[in-house]
């Protein structure tokens, strides 16, 4: 049956701006279609990656013969007219753009440059290979900016730990007195989750760095350009292994989502520390005024807004995380329009951290360890394993020394005196041999700090070392 031909409709679009399709439609997307589709005002922020990834794509199809190698400069240096152009935009321009992403914006401009030519750019590449190299080189330069943030917190995790090697502090469990640490230890059991973070932050580096531009829509390239080239010229480290993989793969969205929240969960509970222990209650640390807010009503307040910021905002990655997740979940293979969400989480995530890190970094190094108040608070029956582990050296076997220890604390509650007030006769009541017990060295914080050399404990000289590995990996 023969097609009765009709003449094209005129295909007006609704708002202004530059659309990459149009030639099936008869009329433009309403409005509303418009406003929830547009992704401009997101990705946006990928117009250097754009530009970077459209000039290495013209000179693959110049290599490749696609286009005349002419041609191929030409869309270069329109490329780079582009990017001049942009660099010079106001709030004001990107505001009056209308196009539908970032890649159409460039492309329209790249058409503003050099006229015609700039319809062969997209020859044999789609918005979908496209889109995923932008933003994989985006995240590329995310991970070097997360790093250094993280790198910049354990630092100055480290100076303050240098200043408190002999400092005496109680640390906690189940938030109890339980024994006496250096303040130093308890500053750097802080920075060794951020150095875990950062070897995850470096491993999902790796899986950003695959290429996937020469996929096209879905199925592939059908001209011969060099991916390998493409790689090497685009600085990834390899190249991607199956084109409907490629279009739609957004694990690495997911791992880079869940190392920042994974390190959001660990400065949130550093900051969770430093906030108990700058209430009056706790006193062990002064904050800054830097790092301080005041109360609109209550002239003494002094809050740890920067850190409570940071407690908080760890809500806000793992949401990032789990709303990726449920994104990708159920998604059938091949690029879903589902996916224009990724970018939104990951920015989220990315802006969350680089305010978060720098203010943490900066609480930190302003901050004051009261040195006194810290070990005013380690009171005798924190040094009772002490005890106990004088029995054991004694030769008494552990749980024995632990119920005989236990009877002394039971007596010092009974009587309201300190563990070390009791008279010598209850000490060699519960156990003989105490009797020849220095008691005096027993009950020394110090001691018990001291004692605990292994490696990994809170002794100087395992600070010590702890310090100079850090400072050897970061
Ligand atoms: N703005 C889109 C995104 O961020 C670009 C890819 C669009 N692809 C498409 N087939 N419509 O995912």
């Amino acid at each position: 049956m023969a097609c009765t031909p009709t003449a094209p409709a005129q295909n007006a679009p609704a708002v202004p701006g530059a659309r990459m399709w149009g030639g099936r439609f008869s009329s433009g997307p309403a409005p509303e279609m418009d406003r929830l589709n547009r992704s401009l005002p997101v990705d946006r922020r990928l117009w250097r990656h754009d530009v970077a990834g459209s000039r290495a794509w013209a000179a693959a199809l110049g290599a490749a013969g696609v286009i005349d190698p002419a041609e191929a400069a030409d869309l270069r240096a329109g490329l780079d007219a582009v990017a001049a152009r942009l660099e010079s935009w106001s709030e004001a321009d990107w505001a009056a753009a209308g196009d539908e992403d970032v890649h159409t914006l460039v492309e329209r401009l790249l058409g503003d440059e050099i006229g015609p030519t700039a319809g062969k750019l997209h020859t044999g590449r789609s918005r979908n290979d496209q889109v995923a190299t932008d933003f994989r080189l985006w995240a590329l330069e995310a991970v070097k900016t997360l790093d250094a943030a993280l790198r910049d917190v354990q630092l100055a995790l480290v100076e303050q730990a240098e200043q408190h090697v002999a400092t005496v502090m109680p640390s906690y469990t189940h938030m109890q007195r339980a024994q006496p640490v250096s303040a130093a230890h308890w500053l750097l059991s802080h920075a060794w989750p951020l150095a875990r973070d950062r070897e995850r932050l470096a491993d999902a580096g790796d899986r950003v760095s695959v290429l996937p531009l020469g996929s096209g829509a879905i199925a592939g390239c059908p001209f011969p350009v060099d991916r390998v080239l493409l790689k090497e010229s685009l600085g990834f480290r390899a190249v991607s292994p199956n084109s409907v993989d490629a279009v739609a793969d957004r694990d690495w969205v997911a791992e880079l989502l869940f190392v920042a929240a994974m390190a959001g969960v660990h400065l949130s509970r550093l900051a969770e520390d430093l906030v108990l222990f700058a209430s009056s209650e706790f006193g062990f640390v002064r904050l800054s005024d830097r790092f301080s807010t005041g109360s609109s009503l209550m002239p003494q307040k002094r809050n740890p807004d920067a850190l409570e910021l940071a407690r908080g905002k760890a809500g806000r990655l793992i949401g990032d995380l789990t709303g990726m997740l449920a994104l990708l979940k159920g998604l059938p293979s091949g690029y879903n329009k589902d996916l224009q969400e990724d970018k939104s989480a990951l920015f989220s995530a990315f802006d969350a951290l680089t305010d978060v890190l720098p203010a943490v970094a900066g609480t930190i190094r302003s901050m004051t360890i009261d040195a006194a108040r810290c070990a005013g608070a380690v009171d005798s029956a924190m040094l009772a394993t002490d005890l106990a582990d004088f029995l054991v050296r004694e030769g008494v076997p552990f749980r024995e020394a632990h119920g005989a220890v236990g009877r002394l604390v039971r007596a010092a509650e009974a009587l309201g005196c300190p563990l070390s007030a009791l008279p010598r006769e209850v000490f060699v009541e519960v156990s003989r041999e105490f009797a020849s017990a220095d008691l005096d060295s027993l009950f020394s914080a110090t001691a018990s700090i001291e004692a605990r050399a292994s490696e990994g404990g809170t002794s100087p000289a395992s600070v010590r070392t702890q310090i100079a590995a850090l400072l050897g990996q970061i």
